[in-house]
C-alpha cells in the first residue's frame, strides 16, 4: 500500500510500478526498459535547448530541464522519465560552490576535509528545492500514465566528491578520510544523507512514481568498509522517503560484492553494472531482488546483430529474478547513435524481427 497519490493513481498500472513491484510483464510489449543518461547529449534536440546554457542552470530552470526530461521519452518510447538534474544540485541549493565542467564533471571551489570543513557545511533549506518540484510537476502532467523517476546521489558518492574537489579515479582522498577521521566522515556522511534525503523527498511529493539512488562509486569500497562507513548513511537518506511508499531503486558500478548490502539499506529494487551477469546477480540476492541492468554500453557503438544479441542475453537472464527492469549498466555515452536507442526499446518491447 502506498500513501503517494501518483502511485495510486495514473501511473500504478504501468510497465515499470508493475515491475518494480515485482510483477512480470505477461508479453514482452509491456516489458520496462528505460536509459540511465537517457536525456542528454546524445540527442540533437538536447544540444540545441542546452546551447549557451550552464549545466547547473539548466537544472534550475523547471521549463528546460521539465522539456529535456521529456525528450528522450518522446523519441525513444521508454517506459519512464528520469528528472533531468544531477547529483550535485541539492549541494547547489545548500550554497556549496559547485560548476559542472563540461567533459569532466562536477568541480569545487573548496575540497572538504577537515572538521572545520563539515562544521562549516550550511544546511539545506527546503525552499531553495522550489525549481525542482516545479521540474516534476511541470513534468508529471506532460507524462500522464508514464511514470517519472526522481533521484540522488548516494552519500559516500557526494562526499567523495565533495572530499577530493571533483572526480577522482579511486577516491582515494575520500577513503583516508574514512579512517584517518572516522569522527569527521560520519559528520560529512550525516549531512551528505540529510541533503539527499530532502532532494529525494522533494522530487516524490512533487510527483515521481519511484526513485533511484545513485552510489556510482560504491565499487571503490570493500563490503567491510561499505557496510561499516557507507550504507548507515544510504540507509539514513533513504529513511527520508520510506513513509511515502515509493519503489527505491539502488545503483552503482562495480558492486558485485555489495549487492545484499545495498539492498538491505532499504531498497526495493538493485541496479547492476555491465560487470555481473543478472542471473548471478540474482543468484548472490538469494533469487527475491527485482533487478535492473545491464546492458554493456560499449555495445552501443557494435554492430547492430551484436548489440541486438547482447540485449536477448540479457533479458533472458534477467528473466531469473523475480522481475526485471531492462536498462544500460552505466549512463549512455554522448557519442551514441539515437536511433540505436530506440531500436533497443523496439527489441525490448517485442517489435523488432527476432
Ligand atoms: O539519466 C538521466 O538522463 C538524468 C540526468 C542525470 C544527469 N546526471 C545529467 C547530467 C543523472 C541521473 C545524473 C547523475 C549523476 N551525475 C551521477 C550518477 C550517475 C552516474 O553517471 O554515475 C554522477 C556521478 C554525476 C556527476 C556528473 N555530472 C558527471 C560525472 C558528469 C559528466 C561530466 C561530463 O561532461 O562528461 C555530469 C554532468 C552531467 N550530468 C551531464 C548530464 C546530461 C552532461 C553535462 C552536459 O550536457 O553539459
Amino acid at each position: 500500500p502506498s500513501n503517494h497519490p501518483m502511485i495510486d493513481g495514473r501511473t500504478a498500472q504501468s510497465p515499470l510500478v508493475r515491475a518494480f513491484a515485482g510483477h512480470r510483464p505477461a508479453d514482452p510489449s509491456t516489458r520496462p526498459v528505460w536509459f540511465m543518461r537517457q536525456a542528454g547529449r546524445s540527442l540533437p534536440e538536447y544540444r540545441a535547448t542546452r546551447a549557451g546554457v550552464a549545466m547547473l542552470d539548466a537544472c534550475l530552470t523547471p521549463e528546460l530541464a521539465s522539456e529535456i526530461t521529456l525528450q528522450p521519452v518522446r523519441r525513444h518510447g521508454v517506459d519512464a522519465g528520469i528528472l533531468f538534474s544531477d547529483i550535485v544540485v541539492p549541494l547547489r541549493l545548500a550554497g556549496v560552490a559547485v560548476e559542472i565542467v563540461p567533459g569532466r564533471g562536477p568541480v569545487f571551489d573548496h575540497p572538504v576535509r577537515t572538521a572545520a570543513d563539515v562544521a562549516a557545511l550550511p544546511p539545506l533549506d527546503p525552499g531553495a528545492l522550489a525549481p525542482v518540484e516545479e521540474a516534476v510537476r511541470l513534468t508529471v502532467a506532460e507524462l500522464g500514465s508514464t511514470p517519472l523517476l526522481g533521484f540522488a546521489g548516494a552519500p559516500f558518492t557526494l562526499a567523495s566528491y565533495l572530499v577530493e574537489g571533483g572526480p577522482s579515479k579511486d577516491q582515494l582522498a575520500a577513503r583516508t578520510l574514512m579512517h584517518a577521521d572516522p569522527a569527521t566522515w560520519r559528520a560529512l556522511m550525516d549531512w551528505c544523507a540529510d541533503v539527499t534525503g530532502a532532494f529525494l523527498r522533494a522530487q516524490v511529493l512533487a510527483g515521481t512514481s519511484a526513485v533511484q539512488l545513485f552510489d556510482s562509486w560504491a565499487g571503490a569500497l570493500s563490503l567491510a568498509d561499505y557496510t561499516a562507513h557507507a550504507a548507515p548513511a544510504s540507509r539514513r537518506a533513504l529513511s527520508h522517503v520510506a513513509d511515502l511508499g515509493v519503489p527505491v531503486v539502488h545503483f552503482g558500478t562495480g558492486t558485485g560484492e555489495l549487492l545484499g548490502a545495498m539492498r538491505e539499506v532499504g531498497a526495493d529494487v538493485v541496479g547492476v553494472d555491465h560487470r555481473l551477469p543478472l542471473d548471478e546477480a540474482n543468484r548472490r540476492l538469494g533469487g527475491t531482488t527485482v533487478l535492473q541492468g545491464n546492458v554493456d554500453p560499449a555495445y552501443l557503438a557494435a554492430p547492430w546483430e551484436v548489440l541486438a544479441a547482447h540485449v536477448r542475453d540479457v533479458v533472458e537472464r534477467g528473466g531469473s529474478a523475480p522481475a526485471h527492469v531492462l536498462n544500460l549498466g552505466h549512463g549512455v555515452p554522448p557519442t551514441t547513435d539515437p536511433d540505436v536507442l530506440t531500436r533497443v526499446v523496439a527489441l525490448a518491447h517485442g517489435h523488432e524481427p527476432a
